[in-house]
């Protein structure tokens, strides 16, 4: 079967002002984050970004994402540029295409229960048609991630990082999207608890057919993780291809240092 690519990143440049000059505004100096980069992702597959930190990995994945505009270049969803979308399917790939990052605690607000956090943004979408249906949903998709149903009225101070992350990932699935962008969504947890959450997220893959931008410094997790890897320096992609291939044959000096930190 031939299979589908849901965004295309084409060309992409990503140049932040750092410097403007006090009465007129001209750009007086500026930092390029992502020098050029075009990649593909399938459905139902993952790309790691990989690459030391400053390396421009969390800006590729916001521009992809739409949290953020390229300077230069552009994002196809499904084939068409995002400039082009109408105002509803604008809506729909926003909804589409979801984020989860390092920090979950930060990503949810700490006045509500697990329960609000997760009906909020689904209602908000009209996917269901009541709070009801809503808090059914919910609690559903706690249960699949899972998380037993004492978590979903605390709130996010008073859970683990590790209960909180699987509530982000329910979170994100609720909305059915077809991709999500997972920056370094380990990083800040135990051991014992990044192979849990990474587990899980590969088992919602398989059973979804979801596709994962997986972002990290770790080249271990990101080969755990990915059916490509990209591996990015000072903003530019230094290296690609399937990930046993890069992790087996890596081309460049600095992937073979990734991969000496990665497996001391
Ligand atoms: N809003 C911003 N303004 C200026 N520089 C930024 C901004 N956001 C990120 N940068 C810089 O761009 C570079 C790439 O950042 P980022 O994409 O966050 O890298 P990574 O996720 O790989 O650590 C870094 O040097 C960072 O300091
Ligand atoms: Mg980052």
């Amino acid at each position: 079967m031939e299979s589908k690519i849901v965004i295309s990143a084409v060309n992409i440049r990503k140049e932040y002002v750092t410097k403007r000059h006090f009465i007129t505004g001209k750009v007086k100096e500026k930092y390029v984050a992502v020098k050029l980069a075009s990649f593909d992702i399938e459905e139902g597959k993952t790309v790691g970004i990989v690459g030391e930190s400053g390396s421009g990995k969390s800006t590729i994945g916001e521009i992809v994402g739409g949290l953020q505009e390229p300077s230069y270049g552009h994002v196809l969803y499904y084939g068409k540029n995002l400039k082009d979308l109408s105002d509803e399917e604008y809506r729909d790939y926003r909804k589409s295409v979801q984020f989860i990052f390092q920090d979950p605690k930060g990503s949810m607000d700490p006045n509500y229960r697990i329960i609000d956090i997760l009906t909020m943004p689904i209602l908000t979408a009209k996917i269901v048609n009541n709070k009801k249906e809503a808090k059914n949903l919910a609690e559903e998709m706690l249960n699949r991630v899972g998380l037993d149903s004492s978590v979903k009225n605390k709130y996010p101070g008073e859970i683990s990082g590790g209960q909180c992350q699987r509530a982000a990932i329910a979170r994100a699935l609720l909305l059915n999207p077809k991709l999500i962008v997972c920056d370094e969504p380990v990083s800040a947890l135990d051991i014992s608890v990044q192979a849990q959450i990474l587990n899980l997220l590969r088992e919602l893959q398989k059973e979804l057919n979801i596709s994962y931008i997986f972002i990290s410094h770790d080249i271990g997790v990101v080969n755990y993780m990915s059916d490509t890897i990209l591996v990015m320096q000072n903003g530019n992609i230094i290296e690609r291809g399937p990930a046993k291939e890069v992790l087996l044959h890596p081309k460049e000096d600095y992937t073979k240092k990734l991969i000496e930190s990665a497996f001391v």
